[in-house]
């Protein structure tokens, strides 16, 4: 049975679903994890590897093309690759995508490609291994740069790296990062600082695409390419008029994209998030362990979820936003 097509009631058709796999993560970085320490989810309020497939199968039955898994760190569940090929195998979509820190590469990239995998974002946000550290709290930094190299020689259809700008911490950074990504022939991408529950976000710290750019233009001659779809979230640049080298900006603050927004999130306690930067969610973990639900129940409650999908975020710059005081932290709602 086909369901009716998700469409919000701004008529923005939903083509894109993120499912969050875990909230837990082998890193701390500091603009994610909040201070204090948070309890991880129970075990058995996690979605099952069952229930995540099964969703995914409604989802592609109302017009969902595109699947992006993320965490905390998708890497860290056990038998990650085999979800992959379970979701593939039900949805027989091909555009299948993980967010990742990149730490579990070496040993994962393969099998993932091989479960059903095309694209790939890996975290990056310096070159300095002690600044490394020093964000993500944990010592992993080379293990990043074996699983990027890793990426690249499993051959997916595309890998970019995920590079957060933050003023204090990488903005002298950001033409050397550039380099790398033309050394390894992937497009960085810079994203602009956004604000979580308790996760440190200062103003101050937020870098403006167009700041940075300027940076690169003292180098670059930066041309911007046509987008591929409406609803892509990055601007991307071509470097020197060569189509191979590419910068990418996610400048969700300043040049918020929430009219093309076509994405909605599944957390891994089995809640459906319209938007990543509204509160509101409704529960499916519950339907999907009632018997008495059918896959018709739960496409009902997705639809109705995401027909109240917020407009927009609020402008994070204007003096009048305020930090979220109730809320998940990102480790909770999924990149
Ligand atoms: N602002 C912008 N990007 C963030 N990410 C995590 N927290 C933030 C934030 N506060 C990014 C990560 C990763 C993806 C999951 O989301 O760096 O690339
Ligand atoms: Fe983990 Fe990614 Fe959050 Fe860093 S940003 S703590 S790698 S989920």
């Amino acid at each position: 049975m086909k369901f009716t097509n998700l469409v919000d009631r701004f008529d923005r058709p939903i083509r894109s679903l993120r499912i969050s796999i875990t909230d837990r993560c082998n890193f701390r970085c500091k603009y994610c994890m909040p201070e204090e320490i948070m309890n991880f989810m129970a075990k058995d309020r996690l979605l099952t590897f069952e229930e995540i497939t099964r969703l995914a199968t409604i989802f592609a039955k109302m017009g969902v093309e595109k699947i992006r898994f993320t965490g905390g760190e998708p890497t860290v569940r056990a038998d990650f690759p085999r979800l992959v090929q379970m979701v593939r195998d039900a949805t027989k979509l091909k555009n299948l995508a993980i967010t990742t820190n990149g730490a579990r590469l070496e040993e994962l990239a393969i099998p993932l490609k091989e479960s059903g995998i095309r694209k790939i974002n890996i975290s990056l946000d310096t070159l300095k291994e002690e600044k490394f550290n020093a964000i993500t709290q944990r010592t992993a930094f080379r293990k990043v740069m074996a699983g990027i190299d890793a990426a690249l020689s499993a051959e997916f259809d595309e890998v970019k790296i995920n590079t957060v700008a933050i003023r204090s911490f990488n903005l002298d950074e950001v033409i050397d990062l550039v380099e790398f990504g033309i050394k390894k022939g992937v497009t960085v991408r810079f994203i602009e600082l956004m604000p979580f529950y308790n996760n440190q976000w200062e103003r101050e710290n937020v870098v403006p695409m167009d700041e940075i750019l300027s940076i690169l233009e003292t180098k670059y001659d930066l041309a911007p390419q046509q987008r591929d779809s409406a609803s892509q979230t990055s601007l991307e640049f071509i470097i020197d008029g060569d189509p191979q080298k590419k910068v990418g900006f996610i400048a969700s603050v300043t040049r918020s994209f929430c009219q093309w927004c076509d994405r909605v999130r599944i957390t891994a306690d089995g809640k459906i998030r319209p938007c990543l930067h509204s509160s509101y969610e409704v529960d499916l973990l519950g339907l999907l362990r009632d018997e008495h639900k059918t896959d018709a129940d739960i496409a009902g409650a997705i639809q109705n979820a995401v027909w109240n999908k917020s407009e927009g975020h609020e402008d994070f710059l204007s003096e009048d936003f305020a930090l979220p005081i109730k809320d998940r932290p990102m480790m909770r709602i999924g990149g």
